[in-house]
């Protein structure tokens, strides 16, 4: 197949590019690095330097003689570039991770809250309309997120709901109660390409996805000119990459609450199966196919408790604090998500086990030195944004 990935920098997208790569697919990363840029202006890094693109692909092609050709270049400011890219390339799937990722940083002030509904909705449309124009065929592959749902009191669908009101019946897209800007911008994403299969008969799955732990991939063979950006920091990281960063240094896991807030995850060579797996078996022309993707259901103080245990056979006496929640959430709730798409299309899921925290632990001790103090405690409260002090 020629796909085209969206966000081919990523923490999920140069995984992405290198493991259909290796399968033989002709790929092309585009990414406008702005991510890189989003990590500084907050004051953080990955826990180890991530290389750039071009050199991570250059790397690539001398280590395996594969090609992944890379574009680096902004698909919502510039609305044109995705139109050529695709009348040049005839991507059989397009696989579009190019968002700004974080709830945090969508809730630090009003330009940021902005920023990111910008740069999320117009880049998606951007995709949606050179599709149309161009390769009206292809497959689009969208990353959302599991937190379009929010925590309803209800079982959470795959993306559809059927409803009776009144004696009447019909299919709508599932109620969505956001958790944050970032996540409202998913949810307009979602509704915008619904319309799209609609009206256009475009061909599009939309990943709700789980929050995503894990430090490396196969294809990246413990080579650090192939590694992938970790963040584990109040913006940018997930909670568990973020609690085995705290454990390595011997710093308290910061829960937020009693803990109980309770969410799908999956390892990130999970991302890479799912993805997989859903270019393989293509939604249809006209199709809005959503799925789950996660496999397993955690709450936020079940995580701690992991490390914490996994941490004592590396001598590290980690504790819990339960901080004041800076988000606005509910810390008790039924939670109950449906995820049986992806596993009928074959996925087997890598479970959290110590032996995977032990792994991610032993990545964050080796680079224990240049781990930085900014970003392990939360900055940005829903209620009152950024606390400048400590940018
Ligand atoms: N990591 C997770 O736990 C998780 C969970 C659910 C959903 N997601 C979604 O998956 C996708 C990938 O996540 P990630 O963790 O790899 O994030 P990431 O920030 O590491 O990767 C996104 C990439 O997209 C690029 N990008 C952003 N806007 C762009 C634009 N306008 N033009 C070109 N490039 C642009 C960034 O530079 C970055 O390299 C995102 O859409 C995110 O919302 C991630």
């Amino acid at each position: 197949m020629r796909i085209c990935i969206l966000g081919g920098d990523g923490y999920l997208g140069w995984p992405t590019a290198m493991h259909f790569s290796l399968r033989g697919h002709e790929v092309v990363a585009v990414d406008s690095m702005i991510k890189r840029h989003w990590a500084t202006m907050v004051g953080v890094a990955p826990l180890e330097p991530t290389p750039f693109l071009q050199d991570r692909a250059a790397h690539w092609y001398k280590k395996t003689g594969k090609l992944i050709d890379v574009v680096v270049d902004d698909i919502t400011a510039n609305p044109g570039l995705l139109h050529q890219i695709f009348r040049d390339y005839q991507p059989d799937v397009i696989i579009h991770y190019a968002e700004q990722p974080s709830a945090p940083y969508s809730m630090m002030n009003q330009e940021a809250a902005i920023h990111t509904q910008q740069n999320n909705i117009i880049g998606n449309l951007n995709v949606m309309f050179a599709m149309r124009d161009n390769c009206p065929q292809a497959h689009l592959i969208k990353l959302g997120t599991m937190g379009e749902y929010g925590t309803p009191n209800i079982d959470i669908e795959e993306g559809w709901i059927e409803i009776e009101h009144k004696g009447r019946k019909d299919r709508m897209l599932y109620p969505k109660k956001a958790h944050s800007l970032y996540h409202l911008s998913k949810v307009a994403d979602s509704n915008n390409l619904e319309f799209g299969c609609r009206i256009w008969n475009l061909a599009v799955t939309d990943l709700n996805q789980g929050v995503v732990y894990g430090t490396d991939t196969p294809e990246m063979d413990n080579d650090p000119e192939l590694r992938t950006s970790f963040h584990y920091d109040d913006i940018f990281g997930t909670v568990l990459n973020r609690f085995v960063v705290q454990a390595a240094i011997g710093n308290p896991l910061t829960v937020y609450g009693t803990g109980g807030q309770t969410r799908g995850y999956l390892n990130i060579r999970d991302t890479l199966q799912c993805v997989e797996l859903a270019a393989l078996h293509p939604a249809k022309a006209g199709e809005f196919r959503v799925f789950n993707q996660f496999t397993e259901q955690f709450s936020i103080l079940d995580l701690a408790q992991k490390v914490q245990k996994v941490s004592l056979q590396y001598h590290l006496d980690t504790t819990i604090n339960h901080l004041p929640n800076p988000r606005e959430e509910m810390e008790q709730h039924y939670y109950h998500a449906i995820h049986t798409g992806l596993p009928e299309l074959g996925l087997r899921p890598c479970p959290l086990t110590d032996d995977v925290i032990a792994h991610m632990l032993e990545c964050a001790i080796r680079a224990k030195e240049s781990i930085r103090s900014v970003g392990l405690l939360p900055r940005v409260t829903w209620k009152h944004g950024m606390d400048e002090r400590r940018v």
